[in-house]
């Protein structure tokens, strides 16, 4: 095993007071596409930006592209939790992880059996009414046609936080209470670019910071130890 595999491995069983923060990263070796890699989200060609799309005001203006858009692209089908939800499941089982805070929508944390898992962005597996706020299961959002109307004559919406919206308040606040007492933080999977989430780590104390990314980011230099590979291999190694 090389030198900062073993050194996370050693930090990890040395702690009960880890938290991990992650993003799409996270779910790509599950075959979910992240944002902005070369093959993300983000470079594939739509009418729209995705940014834009997966904006309250795109929402409320054009329902019905947005739901195209949701359909195709941030529903997929049969996808299964992969070795890096498993392995952080397993951590929190074992009393050394106390949350998973995720920017990620999948659901795909407490399918692997996480329990303590703060969604900053929310997640495509609920929807409620954008009127009377009355709450719906997510498969005729995720599989139905068209536009989906409550009772009431409101659009049903994902219970997601789209571009305009402000982060859940309660989520955020509890989400920096775990970071600024964490020991070990281990961010994965992110290109920390979306704020104010990627501005969490600034919360944290520690001198053990840990940040997991096939790519570079812009808080590798402040980090204590950087691994730039997949998420999933180096967790099968811990
Ligand atoms: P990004 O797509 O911006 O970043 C994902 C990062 O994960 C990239 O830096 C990749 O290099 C890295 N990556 C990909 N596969 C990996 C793997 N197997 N192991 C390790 N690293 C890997 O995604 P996020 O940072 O999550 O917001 O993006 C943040 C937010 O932007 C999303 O939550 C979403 C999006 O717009 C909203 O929808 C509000």
């Amino acid at each position: 095993m090389d030198e900062r595999t073993e050194t996370l491995k050693k930090w990890i069983s040395e702690s009960d007071n880890i938290v991990f923060f992650g993003g799409a990263g996270v779910s790509t070796e599950s075959g979910i596409p992240d944002f902005r890699s070369v093959d993300g989200l983000y470079n594939q060609k739509w009418k729209y930006p995705p940014e834009t799309i997966l904006s309250a005001s795109f929402f409320r203006r054009d329902p019905e592209e947005y739901y195209r858009f949701h359909r195709e692209k941030l529903v997929i089908d049969g996808v299964k939790p992969n070795r890096a939800h498993l392995a952080l499941a397993r951590l929190e089982q074992e009393g050394k992880l106390r949350a998973v805070l995720t920017q990620n929508i999948d659901g795909l944390h407490q399918a692997a059996g996480s329990k303590n898992v703060l969604e900053l962005h929310g997640s495509i597996l609920r929807a409620y009414c954008a009127k009377c706020r009355k709450p719906y299961p997510a498969e005729l959002m995720n599989h139905g046609k068209g536009v989906p109307r409550c009772g009431c004559g409101g659009v049903i919406r994902p219970d997601i936080v789209l571009y305009e919206e402000p982060l859940d308040q309660d989520v955020l606040t509890s989400a920096i209470n775990y970071i600024r007492n964490a020991e070990i933080l281990i961010v994965g999977g992110t290109s920390l670019n979306v704020y104010p989430a990627a501005g969490l780590i600034n919360y944290y104390r520690g001198n053990k910071l840990v940040l997991i990314n096939l790519s570079e980011t812009p808080y590798d230099s402040y980090a204590d130890l950087v691994i730039h590979e997949k998420i999933g291999e180096v967790f099968s190694r811990i």
